[in-house]
């Protein structure tokens, strides 16, 4: 049982009832976003030069920024929620944000790294820069929002009331372990993760600070076990894969940084009294799609379906480029369905669905609630009114 089932039960105490009184099902209005390409529905697409096909031919039949072949796992949590899928803040054409935006953006880090776009492809919008921006998209909104003389003019406006009752979403963090890893390699990486999460803990504090209270926090993935990774190894000395076949040392990495993040979490529960944080283990609902990947309807853990890639070359999904001596366009598999990864780094469509089923239900998180269930958390700790 978390702290924040254990805050509900003293304050029915209190007034005197046993239990806090039934209330109606509340819904959360809308999402904020913040993360790298694991859920970016068109930041950097609109930013810089959008992915072509064949990403997006699963379900948007075009592409549409994200990387995938479908949707992402923060569309299906917003499927979840009842709500539209999130505008990104960098995309001028057709936003709507009247239930959130999303500042997530492909290759962004928590922390600022020496690298850019245009070399390693890191995102300039790191955690700190989408949390600027959501300051400006708030205050703007809110202003505009207020000088608003009727509904037409407002229309894809966010409701000045709705940013505390809205869920603050993250899932950040493995670009700044690919980026230590390259820059020191995996062994020295280790020293690195504290200052990595002290940065994060800094974004969540100001979130706190412009009015968010329920966050919903995923850790990294087992990064070991991408497919891109294990398409570079070749005769692996005892231990350096695991059972599954994943890189144990950079998974060790992936672990030691969640443990850090999740001990920082409690921390921050503690120093911001009216926030409502979980933490959610991706990693393990990500780990265990891969390791059952025949039992859950896929088939062989580490196929690509789109894109080549061995020991010396690659050719990324939707790119024309040299493989094995000859020239070849790194188009989709047949059946998207049945990989696991869509193009090596990215997750199908199919396995974001999977893993939303697993993450969104408490099975895997801390506290153990559902998504659903934020709503009146937040609802009763921040005493806020029904939509
Ligand atoms: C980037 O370079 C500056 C100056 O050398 C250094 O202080 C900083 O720690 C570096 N940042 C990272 C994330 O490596
Ligand atoms: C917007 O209007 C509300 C209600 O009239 C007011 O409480 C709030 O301070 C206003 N905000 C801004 C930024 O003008
Ligand atoms: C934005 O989305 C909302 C809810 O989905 C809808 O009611 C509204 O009409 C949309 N606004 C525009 C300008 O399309
Ligand atoms: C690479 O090309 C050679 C010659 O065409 C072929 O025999 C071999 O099977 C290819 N290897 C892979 C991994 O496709």
């Amino acid at each position: 049982m978390g702290p924040i089932i254990l805050l509900l039960l003293v304050a029915g105490v209190a007034t005197g009832q046993p239990f806090p009184p039934p209330s109606p099902a509340c819904d959360i209005p809308a999402i904020y976003n913040f993360g790298d390409s694991n859920s970016d529905t068109g930041g950097i697409a609109a930013a810089f030069y959008p992915p072509g096909p064949p990403f997006g031919e699963t379900f948007f039949k075009r592409p549409v920024g994200r990387g995938s072949d479908g949707r992402l796992i923060i569309d299906f949590i917003a499927e979840k929620l009842g709500l539209p899928y999130l505008s990104a803040y960098l995309d001028s054409i057709k936003a709507n944000y009247t239930h959130g935006a999303n500042f997530a953006t492909g290759g962004a880090t928590i922390r600022r790294v020496n690298e850019s776009w245009f070399y390693k492809g890191v995102s300039p919008f790191s955690l700190d820069i989408q949390v600027a921006q959501f300051n400006q998209f708030k205050d703007r909104t809110t202003f505009l929002y207020n000088q608003s003389k009727d509904e037409s003019q407002r229309s894809n406006l966010p409701k000045p009331d709705d940013f505390m009752k809205a869920i603050y979403t993250i899932d950040i963090g493995q670009n700044d372990l690919a980026y230590v890893f390259r820059t020191m390699g995996v062994e020295a990486s280790r020293a690195a993760i504290p200052d990595i999460i002290d940065q994060f803990a800094a974004s969540i504090r100001q979130l706190y600070g412009k009015g968010a209270r329920a966050f919903w926090i995923h850790n990294t993935g087992p990064i070991g076990c991408l497919p891109v990774v294990s398409a570079k190894v070749v005769k692996p000395p005892p231990g350096y894969l695991d059972e599954i076949g994943c890189v144990n040392g950079q998974n060790a990495i992936a672990n030691e940084f969640n443990e850090k993040l999740r001990a920082e979490v409690v921390r921050l529960r503690s120093n911001l009294p009216k926030a409502i944080l979980t933490y959610v283990d991706m990693y393990s609902a990500k780990y265990q799609l891969i390791s059952d990947a025949k039992n859950l309807g896929f088939k062989e853990r580490f196929t690509i379906c789109c894109g080549y890639h061995d020991q010396n070359e690659d050719v990324y999904c939707g790119n024309n480029g040299k493989f094995n001596g000859t020239e070849v366009f790194a188009g989709a598999c047949n059946d998207p369905t049945k990989v696991i990864s869509w193009d090596g780094v990215h997750y199908s469509e199919a396995a974001n669905k999977w893993i939303t089923s697993q993450v969104t239900y408490g099975l895997v998180s801390d506290p153990p609630l559902s998504i659903i269930e934020i709503c009146q958390e937040n609802m009763d700790i921040n005493k806020l009114s029904r939509v």
